[in-house]
């Protein structure tokens, strides 16, 4: 069902206020858990925010019940049963003293639990970078030695229990990575790289967001956190760090033919394949990610046959153009062989 943006008659707007307000209590409960809940902590910093978060609420729960308290006080008692209340008392106290105090404590206990987010990383720490794109994710993993470096995009792997520092950056926009299970929102900021410190402590797929307003597709730009076992996490990485499989099948053969021959290398990278383009994601392994489109849709060979052609239907305002003139078998071969190169 289509949720009007205006209400064609004057009716229709009581009857949808009525019908959010009803919602409403269900909305909430729901929003409390599952895969990009921050209430559902799976690392240390998110885990700091959500106690911090529980401290912000119960103090808003005190706060609210005094004035609600002193409300009915003001409220049921006859004006001859009422104590005077000096308006003085109440300025310097409810005004000034208690914000003051209440502030500071918070002020106090946020800096306090904000520590973990900046946490140190032992010297054999894994360290990414992670820029920001209008509006996918690019994915470096950064190593001292260069081949031990990869990268990938819109999918981030890590080992469970070892913290994971994440150098964030962007060179169109300002963007924000939230990942409410492991940590709190750090900015992606041009010309300036930002420190994030995750840790998983959990296995578990988890779903971090693009959370700063950032251009036309800014709901559409996601991307997965998959936690796996140290030994997984160094299979995966050696995955990663290989160039693309050579194409076995007539199809794959005749997918990467055509993906050469339209241009597709100018803006994409398959190492290994002559293909070094850095404006799209890099398609090196693109077959093993879960999703296509910075967590848009399932990662499978109609999908990806179909947003070549079709993905600014399915991602308004995204910068890859629309491959509408290719035939569908030449879509076809080009998804299988995206597919196969896992
Ligand atoms: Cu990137 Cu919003």
């Amino acid at each position: 069902m289509q949720w009007p943006l205006h209400g064609r008659s004057r009716r229709a707007t009581p009857d949808l206020g009525v019908l959010a307000a009803a919602l409403s209590p269900a909305l909430v409960l729901v929003a409390c858990s599952g895969q990009q809940s921050a209430l559902q902590p799976a690392g240390p910093g998110a885990r700091d925010a959500a106690i911090l978060w529980w401290a912000m609420f119960a103090g808003g729960v005190v706060i609210f019940a005094l004035v609600l308290a002193l409300l009915l006080y003001a409220v049921l008692r006859t004006p001859e049963r009422r104590r005077p209340i000096s308006i003085d008392h109440m300025v310097v106290g409810g005004g000034i003293a208690l914000p003051v105090v209440a502030l500071s404590i918070l002020l106090a206990f946020g800096l306090r639990m904000g520590s973990s987010t900046y946490a140190d990383l032992p010297p054999d720490g894994l360290s990414l970078r992670i820029d920001g794109r209008q509006w996918w994710w690019k994915v470096q993993y950064l190593g001292e030695d260069s081949r031990l470096a990869f990268t990938t995009a819109n999918e981030v792997y890590l080992p469970v229990g070892a913290p994971v520092e994440l150098l964030l950056g962007s060179n169109d926009v300002i963007h924000s990575l939230w990942v409410p299970r492991l940590a709190g929102k750090q900015d992606l900021i041009p010309g300036r790289v930002n420190r994030l410190v995750v840790e998983a402590e959990e296995p578990g797929v988890f779903r971090a967001q693009c959370a700063e307003f950032c251009g036309l597709a800014h709901t559409k730009m996601a991307l997965y956190f998959i936690a796996v076992s140290p030994d997984e996490f160094q299979e995966w990485a050696e995955r990663q760090r290989a160039p693309a499989a050579l194409p076995r099948t007539e199809a794959e053969t005749r997918g990467a033919a055509a993906f050469a021959s339209n241009g597709c290398a100018l803006c994409h990278a398959v190492r290994g394949h002559g293909a070094w383009g850095e404006v799209g994601p890099d398609l090196t392994h693109i077959g093993s990610r879960r999703t296509i489109g910075a967590a848009l849709v399932a990662n499978t060979a109609e999908n990806v046959a179909t947003w070549i052609a079709r993905n600014h239907e399915m991602k308004p305002g995204n910068q890859m153009p629309s491959y509408t003139h290719l035939d569908a078998d030449t879509r076809r071969a080009i998804a299988i062989y995206l597919e196969s190169l896992k």
